[in-house]
């Protein structure tokens, strides 16, 4: 029994969720459609836009990395050292600039956007993991 399910029925845009999954954290964020915009304007500022260098679901290889683009799910651990990046919906600017919402790993200060891509010029190597999930419902996430 390692899939836990998840229930979304009360996620309001731009917040985030917390489900333990294998011991790991995983976030779930409903994206607004401003959120949603931005991400297609960010490619030339990351090291891996279209996540082509890992091993990943199909459906977390577009931009959005998401089966729905509304919601974003991933495990919430930082591809550098393993901390958990904060998710920081409103003053993401003072991380980078022009980027109102994202993740930012206090360890070493990596930045990932709220599809879980990399920023160029940090220490962490790689986008965040995607877990496998499916929706049961419209209400009802399933992950593992
Ligand atoms: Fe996140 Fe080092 S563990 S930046």
């Amino acid at each position: 029994g390692a899939a836990v399910t998840a229930d979304i029925s009360k996620l309001e845009s731009g917040q985030l969720i917390r489900v333990e999954w294998r011991g790991k954290p995983v976030w779930v964020v409903k994206r607004t459609t401003e959120m949603l915009e931005l991400l297609p304007k960010l490619n030339d500022r990351l090291r891996d836009p279209e996540s082509e260098e890992e091993q990943q679901p199909a459906y977390a290889q577009n931009i959005y990395r998401s089966k729905k683009p509304e919601i974003f799910v991933a495990v919430g651990i930082c591809t550098h050292l393993g901390c958990s990046p904060s998710y920081i919906p409103t003053d993401f600017d003072s991380h980078v600039e022009g980027v109102h919402s994202g993740f930012f790993c206090p360890c070493h200060g990596s930045t990932y956007d709220l599809a879980g891509r990399v920023f160029s010029g940090v220490p962490a190597p790689k986008n965040l993991q995607i877990p496998p999930y499916m929706f049961i419902d419209d209400n009802t996430l399933l992950i593992g």
